[in-house]
């Protein structure tokens, strides 16, 4: 067993970082999305604890970009876009903003303490590489680059280096800690349960998906989030990519990892122990809980989310996930352990999918089904030892994917 690169060594987090009450300096990346604007949420109730160094989003929302720079003044600003940098520019005179992948990357390895990963997407490993490299210690949201990136990230990262953004796998470092007084034992941890609210179509068959649309995916029962997240959440491919997450962030093998199906989303995931004690983290869906915690790693800011309310009655309910109507988790227990780039290839796929469902080219089962045609023509390549051959993976999954959706 390795050492994982989600869990600190001790509880005082990683050395290089400033105390968890000193002033700390945050670079977010993916600032105008729905991570990134909690991000600067927590950020903005906390003026003397964190401050702003840096803010990069697509170019999508320059007018929320604009305002968000008015608002937490950074050192510098980066649009990857290059169309919209103009007017950003124009909109925010004085702060120097950069343009395109190289401006991204750039700002991802600015001088900080912490550097917040919200971006979508594959396109999101070249910031993480950027940031790991420059020696930041990384908040992750951006679960894709990890997982598609794998071993080369973690190589880059280092023990105790990425502190997770995803609610599951904040809720599985946060049980882990409880493990014992000195803090994570490997041996001591029988089972990571992670929990899925089971998305929209929660209970249907497999034949009750057939004419689902994008109106009802994106209906999420209990999160409010990005567009890829929301539709990957109604595929469970979110579980599936977690499911890798998991594995890469604490390494505890696939066979150990067991998802079950929580509809309340207040049971953010679990670990169970030698011992048969399983410990679990609650609170009421919201994603300002996990960010903070990474933004004050190992120390909790105060009020960050609402907590539940233990004086009214609750019913939390867990139940088998459906692999027959749901097989993305399945499908991505098969790529993770492949390694290699078979995990690239399943996240490029369903990039590719998502998007034509959303178009109205693919029904919904026809993600899940074109991403496993791609991952079953791929040939693997067994060890990833550059990021070139990551994104040569990526592009031959997008363009095969492409093909078989007829974009
Ligand atoms: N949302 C959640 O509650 C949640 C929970 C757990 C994990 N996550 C993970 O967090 C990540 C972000 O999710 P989200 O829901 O916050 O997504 P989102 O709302 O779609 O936001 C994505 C952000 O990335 C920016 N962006 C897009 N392309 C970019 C590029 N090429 N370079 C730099 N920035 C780019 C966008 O900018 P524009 O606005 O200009 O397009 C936006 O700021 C995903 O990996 C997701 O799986 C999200």
């Amino acid at each position: 067993m390795q050492t994982p690169v989600a869990v600190p060594d001790g509880l005082a987090g990683p050395a290089d970082l400033p105390g968890p009450y000193e002033p700390r300096s945050i670079v977010v990346l993916g600032s105008t999305g729905s991570v990134g604007s909690q991000a600067l949420d927590v950020i903005e109730r906390e003026p003397g604890r964190f401050r702003v160094a840096g803010l990069v989003a697509g170019g999508g929302r320059p007018d929320l970009l604009a305002r968000q720079v008015e608002r937490f003044r950074p050192e510098v600003v980066a649009v990857a876009d290059e169309r919209a940098v103009r007017a950003v520019r124009e909109a925010v005179g004085g702060v120097p903003v950069l343009a395109g992948a190289e401006g991204v990357a750039e700002v991802a390895a600015w001088p900080c303490d912490i550097v917040m990963n919200g971006i979508t997407g594959a396109v999101g490993l070249t910031s993480t590489l950027a940031a790991l490299a420059a020696g930041r210690v990384l908040a992750l949201a951006n679960k894709e680059s990890l997982i598609i990136g794998g071993p080369l990230v973690k190589r880059a990262a280092g023990p105790g280096r990425i502190l997770p953004v995803d609610s599951e796998h904040s809720a599985l470092a946060q049980c882990l800690w409880a493990a014992g007084p000195d803090g994570y034992d490997p041996g001591a941890v029988r089972r990571l349960v992670v929990t899925a609210s089971g998305g929209p179509f929660r209970g249907r068959t497999r034949a009750e998906l057939k004419d689902v649309t994008p109106e009802q995916a994106l209906k999420h029962p209990t999160w409010d989030m990005g567009t890829v997240i929301t539709i990957n959440s109604a595929t469970l491919v979110n579980k599936g990519l977690e499911v890798i997450e998991a594995n890469l962030l604490f390494d505890i093998p696939f066979d150990r990892i067991t998802v079950v199906v929580h509809p309340q989303s207040v049971v953010h995931s679990m670990v169970e122990f030698v011992d048969g004690s399983t410990i679990a983290q609650a609170s009421p869906p919201d994603m300002r809980l996990p960010i903070s915690l990474t933004l004050g790693w190992p120390a909790r800011v105060p009020g960050a989310a609402r907590p539940v309310d233990w004086t009214a009655a609750h019913t939390w309910t867990f139940e088998p996930l459906d692999d027959e109507a749901f097989p993305a988790v399945a499908l991505a227990r098969h790529v993770g352990a492949l390694g290699g780039t078979a995990p690239a290839v399943y996240n490029a796929a369903n990039e590719v999918c998502l998007e034509a469902f959303l178009a109205g080219r693919l029904p919904f089962l026809g993600i899940v089904d074109t991403i496993e045609a791609v991952v079953g023509e791929h040939s693997v390549s067994g060890s990833v030892e550059s990021v070139e051959e990551v994104f040569e993976a990526d592009a031959w999954a997008r363009a095969r994917a492409r093909e078989l959706t007829g974009a």
